[in-house]
Parts: C-alpha cells; sequence; structure tokens
C-alpha cells in the first residue's frame, strides 16, 4: 500500500497502549505517508517524544504554546497539512474532550481545526469502555462524522479480559488507508475470490496447489479502500479475515462454485483470482487410505468452471479473471478471456521468481477485450490490486443500479 504524498496526523494519548503507536508510525512512515506525531502530557508517560521522532523522521508536536513549536509547527498548519488524523490510543479523557468540544490541549485543538477525517481508536481497561458515559461519548463522536475503530477483545494491561484492547499496529494502518483513498468504487458491489481449493482424497488427504490467498486479498482490501461493498470467497488460507469485507470460507471448488455463483448475482464486479482445481479425485474414500506395496491409481473428474459460469450469467458486471501459466502466457490468456466472456485477463508466468504463488510481489500482463494487452515490471500485490482496480473503473458496465457515493461518506 502506497500512502506518498499523504501526512497523517498521529495523535497519541496518556494509555498503556502508546507503545503500539509507535509501530503504527513506523508502518505508515514505511508506507511513504509524511508522519506528524502530536503526544498529549499524559502519552509521555508511556512513550518518550525521541523514540517517535526517531520514527517519523519529524519533531513530535506537544505544547500549544512552546513558542518554537507554535511558530515551526502550529497548530494550524497541522490541522491543515493533515489528509487524515488518527488518535491512537484515544484515552477515555481525550475520547470526552473531543465529545464536548474542548480544547485545552495541542491534540485537540488540532482535532477541532482540521476538516480532514478523524480515526478514534479507544483503548482502556473493560469497565472503562463499557462506562455509560464513555459509551455516549463514543456515540457522540459517531455522530460529529468521526470514524471509531472499535477496540478488540481479549486479554488487557490491566489484567481484566475483555473489550478494551487497541487494535494492532497493521489494523489501524488499514483503516488509515481506508480514510484517504479516492472512493472511486463508491456503491459498487464486488466479488473477489482467493486462494486454493481442497479436494479431499479420504478424511485426511487432499488434492490441492500452492495458491496462498495473497492475490485475492490484496484485491479485496484495495476494493473496500475504495469505498466498494466486498465479498471475498475464499479457499484455506493462512491468512486473516479482512476488516469491512464479508468473508465466506470455502473448502472445494465445488463449494466455491455455489457460493461466488451466489454472490455474483448482485456484483457489479467479480474478480475471480482463486486457484481453483481443475479436477478433483473421482471419489473420495471414506476411510484412510492404507498403505500398500504396489502402485495406487487416483482417477480425476474435472472440476466446474467457475469463470465460465459467471460469464454466462445474465446480468452485466465487469468480471476480471487470472490466468496462472507456465509457458505461451499471453497467448493462453488471450484464448481463456474470449472463451469465458471476460472482461480484462491478469496472466502471470507462475515460474518466475517473485511472481505468483505464496510470494508478496507479481509480474502481471493485462489483456483486455478491446486486444490490448500491457506488460507490468514487478510489483507488490497491493499495487497489482491498484492497476487492476483502475481497469475496472475503466471498464465499468453501463449498469443502471450504479448508486453515488453516499452523501455521509463524502467528507471535505
Ligand atoms: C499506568 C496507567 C495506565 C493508564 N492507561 C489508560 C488507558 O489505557 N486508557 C485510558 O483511557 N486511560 C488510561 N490511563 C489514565 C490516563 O492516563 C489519564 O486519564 C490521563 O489524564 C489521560 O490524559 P490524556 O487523555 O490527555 O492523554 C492510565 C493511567 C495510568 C497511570
Amino acid at each position: 500500500m502506497s500512502m506518498r504524498g499523504k501526512t497523517i496526523v498521529v495523535g497519541v494519548s496518556g494509555g498503556i497502549a502508546a507503545y503500539k503507536a509507535c509501530e503504527a508510525v513506523r508502518l505508515l512512515v514505511q508506507a511513504g505517508a509524511t508522519v506528524q506525531v502530536v503526544l498529549t502530557r499524559a502519552a509521555e508517560e508511556f512513550v518518550t517524544p525521541l523514540t517517535l521522532q526517531a520514527l517519523s523522521g519529524r519533531p513530535v508536536a506537544r505544547r500549544t504554546f512552546d513558542l518554537t513549536e507554535e511558530s515551526e509547527i502550529g497548530h494550524i498548519r497541522i490541522a491543515d497539512t493533515a489528509d487524515a488524523l488518527l488518535i491512537a490510543p484515544a484515552t477515555a479523557n481525550v475520547i470526552a474532550k473531543l465529545a464536548t468540544g474542548i480544547a485545552d490541549d495541542l491534540l485537540t485543538t488540532v482535532v477541532l481545526a482540521t476538516r480532514a477525517p478523524v480515526l478514534v481508536a479507544p483503548a482502556m481497561n473493560v469497565h472503562m469502555w463499557e462506562n455509560a458515559t464513555v459509551q455516549a461519548n463514543v456515540a457522540r463522536l459517531r455522530d460529529a462524522g468521526h470514524v471509531v475503530i472499535e477496540p478488540a477483545s481479549g486479554a488487557l494491561a490491566c489484567g481484566y479480559e475483555g473489550a478494551g484492547r487497541l487494535p494492532e499496529p497493521d489494523v489501524l494502518v488499514e483503516e488509515v488507508a481506508v480514510a484517504v483513498t479516492e472512493k472511486t468504487l463508491a456503491g459498487r458491489r464486488v466479488l473477489v475470490t482467493a486462494g486454493p481449493t481442497w479436494e479431499a482424497l479420504d478424511p485426511v488427504r487432499h488434492v490441492a496447489n500452492r495458491s496462498s490467498g495473497k492475490m485475492g486479498f490484496a484485491v479485496a482490501r484495495a476494493a473496500r479502500r475504495r469505498g466498494a461493498r466486498v465479498t471475498l470467497v475464499t479457499g484455506p488460507t493462512a491468512l486473516a479475515d479482512l476488516r469491512g469485507v464479508e468473508c465466506v470460507h470455502v473448502t472445494s471448488a465445488r463449494e466455491m462454485e455455489k457460493a461466488a455463483l451466489h454472490h455474483a448475482a448482485a456484483a457489479d464486479c467479480v474478480v475471480m483470482a482463486a486457484a481453483v482445481g481443475d479436477y478433483r479425485p473421482l471419489e473420495a474414500a471414506r476411510h484412510k487410505i492404507k498403505r500398500g506395496r504396489g502402485d495406487l491409481e487416483i482417477r480425476l473428474t474435472p472440476n466446474p468452471d467457475i469463470l465460465a459460469k459467471i460469464g454466462a450469467l445474465p446480468g452485466q458486471r465487469v468480471i476480471v479473471g487470472f490466468a496462472a501459466e507456465t509457458r505461451d502466457l499471453v497467448a493462453n490468456a488471450r484464448r481463456k478471456l474470449q472463451a469465458k466472456g471476460v472482461h480484462l485477463m491478469v496472466a502471470n508466468d507462475v515460474t518466475a521468481p517473485d511472481a505468483g504463488f505464496d510470494v508478496d510481489t507479481n509480474i502481471v500482463t493485462l489483456i483486455d477485450r478491446s486486444g490490448r494487452v500491457e506488460r507490468f515490471e514487478k510489483m507488490s500485490k497491493d499495487e497489482v490490486a491498484g492497476v487492476i482496480l483502475d481497469r475496472v473503473r475503466d471498464l465499468r458496465t453501463p449498469r443502471t443500479t450504479v448508486r453515488a457515493a453516499p452523501r455521509r461518506l463524502r467528507r471535505r
């Protein structure tokens, strides 16, 4: 994910989870963002300005009335330059101040002065979180249009169990990415398939492939950032479910067929990134197959062609297929595109280093119906997802159900 050109203000208030803000700042800088940290006085009891200055590469802003700070990075300048403002962790105290418009320190003053989206990530003891006043204040923040990143549940630093944990830094950064991404797919429904399929041989074995699901998950994440309502139908992977995405878990190709056809009917766009097994064992043994002396023969039968079935569905939708090839990349992908009613084919040579299965990068060639062939250099799978969704936007079908972005989603 690139946040190049974006300025993110990270406000850190005085909670025990302030240490996680350090990692969030590091990840934002790694993603290319300019990060301006604002610390409350209480936050300095938990993390040092030096740590955050070193991680952000910029002086940390702390005091409203410091003559040097105010002239160099004054509160209005911080507020105006922000593309998004993330408060993590947000204490019960800072939430109460924001809910009532109190601006008695630099962070709360910047929040009042900014027009950028404000994301608030509360973190506190479970009893504090469940306190009626805190909940009322959180509701007021939502009403004011701030994004509240719900705390996670689990073991808390105070020794209690329950809701109140600050979500992990990568989750916070993903929410910032959502806030700063242009909503080019607002109101659109996107179905993405991902991962391998497993075809049972017996109760303990299966026929599978090496797909990790990373490419499909990257497309689903990118579509959500662009404002789409996303359903992800995924085969078995080691990846965590995506926030804000409806995740449907399947195992076999036939299960994937059922789920994909069901969700494709309402989709404006379908991206079929799953590596669906072409064949499955004709019969799955009821009991574990025992070791024998001779060869074991397994008869395979073809699986349904999900891409072709989606291409044949009534109604209009943009269909993107993937072609994992080991030779004759463009010719094979073009054949697949023509045979299956696909608008855009993403072809990759899965034998190339740093491309295809299980790695974080891919080297793709895009082929569309007009015959245009576009070859790309090695990119991260997040970047490939961005390129695909840019093309999806251009390939929009003239569907009458396309809705404009809901007004309240539009900020500024
Ligand atoms: C050890 C310790 C841990 C604390 N952890 C939290 C916390 O996780 N969440 C919270 O809302 N307040 C926590 N507090 C209380 C806040 O630090 C206190 O309310 C402070 O006034 C917050 O100031 P600020 O909101 O300006 O940063 C903690 C206090 C101490 C001493």
